[in-house]
């Protein structure tokens, strides 16, 4: 007498094929959840107190980034706005619309504009605009076609592969110096090549992937 019955086999495969289909779901979870963004989140466009577009203010007027973000050339921090870099054209144009009310209550209640961030790095990563400023590292290498932008959007998943990407062969994100607040710059026949522009900038890639360049 079989211990087994005939349809213990049957038992048997189901249970085999459906494990293997759960281990298939979880590892495909795995590979695809990062890629999807759940937790990169590029796209990402958070809710802002005002629509700010840097497509009409950059791309339209023409505003050079330095003329908000005063910093970035200098510092770590690109730094952002006052109410009062906002008012020396809002206390002349659109001064009743709906759009720039927080803008004027901002000025008249002394209280900075809170912005939501787009582009935050943990506490333990070290970040400096000014040196990437300084050897040809454009905004939009980082921060995508941000003259474009109606509402500002995250383009990049500041993951630590993605630094390291253009830490271990920077050559091709480089540009002219003139061009780094170009949000429009590409590169033609007549650039530099990348390899002429890291002689230049005396950049060396064999350190700047040592963990101590960015954890510090
Ligand atoms: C007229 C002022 C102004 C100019 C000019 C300007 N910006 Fe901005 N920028 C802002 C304001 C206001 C915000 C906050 C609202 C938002 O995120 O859109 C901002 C946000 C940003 C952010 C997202 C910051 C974060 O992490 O929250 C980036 C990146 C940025 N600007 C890059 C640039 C670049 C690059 C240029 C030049 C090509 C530029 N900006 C020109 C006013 C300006
Ligand atoms: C150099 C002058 C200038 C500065 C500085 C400036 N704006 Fe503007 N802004 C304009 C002009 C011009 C318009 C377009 C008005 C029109 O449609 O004719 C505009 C339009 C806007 C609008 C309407 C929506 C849109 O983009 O068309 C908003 C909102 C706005 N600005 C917010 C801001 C904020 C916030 C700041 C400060 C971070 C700022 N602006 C700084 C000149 C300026
Ligand atoms: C090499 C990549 C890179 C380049 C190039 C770069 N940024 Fe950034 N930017 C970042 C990162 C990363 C952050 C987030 C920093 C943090 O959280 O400490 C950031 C944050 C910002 C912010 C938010 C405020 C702040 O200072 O943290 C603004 C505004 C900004 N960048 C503007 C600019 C402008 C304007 C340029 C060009 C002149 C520029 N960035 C070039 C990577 C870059
Ligand atoms: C598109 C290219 C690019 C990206 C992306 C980039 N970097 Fe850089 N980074 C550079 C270049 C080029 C230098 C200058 C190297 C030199 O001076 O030799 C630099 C320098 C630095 C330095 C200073 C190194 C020193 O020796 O003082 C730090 C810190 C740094 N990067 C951090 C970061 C972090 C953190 C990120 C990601 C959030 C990042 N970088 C993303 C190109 C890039
Ligand atoms: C060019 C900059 C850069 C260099 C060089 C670098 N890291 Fe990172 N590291 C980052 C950033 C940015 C993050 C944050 C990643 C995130 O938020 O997803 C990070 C995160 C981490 C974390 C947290 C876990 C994780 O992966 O999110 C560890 C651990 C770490 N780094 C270890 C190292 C070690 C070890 C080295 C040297 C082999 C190193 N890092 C070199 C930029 C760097």
């Amino acid at each position: 007498m079989a211990i087994f019955g005939p349809r213990a086999n049957l038992f048997m495969n189901a249970a085999l094929l459906g494990g293997a289909g759960v281990l298939i779901l979880l590892l495909g979870l795995i590979w695809v959840v990062p890629v999807m963004g759940y937790n990169t989140h590029v796209g990402y466009t958070p809710p802002q107190p005002v629509p700010f577009s840097h497509k009409h203010h950059v791309s339209g007027l023409g505003l050079d980034c330095r003329y908000c973000h005063t910093t970035v050339e200098i510092s770590e921090n690109a730094g952002m706005p006052s109410t009062h870099t906002c008012m020396t054209c809002h206390s002349q144009i659109w001064t009743n619309a709906e759009m720039l009310a927080p803008v004027r209550q901002s000025l008249a209640a002394d209280q900075p504009l809170r912005w939501s961030r787009v582009y935050t790095l943990p506490d333990y990563v070290y970040f400096d605009h000014s040196i990437h400023i300084a050897k040809g590292v454009g905004c939009t290498e980082c921060h995508g076609p941000i003259g474009d932008m109606p509402l500002t959007r995250k383009a990049s998943t500041l993951h630590m592969s993605w630094c390291l990407s253009c830490h271990r062969d920077p050559a091709p994100h480089l540009r002219p110096l003139d061009q780094v607040f170009n949000p429009q710059w590409r590169r033609t026949s007549k650039t530099p090549s990348g390899e002429q522009l890291m002689t230049a900038y005396h950049i060396h890639p064999e350190t700047l992937s040592d963990c101590g360049v960015c954890h510090r």
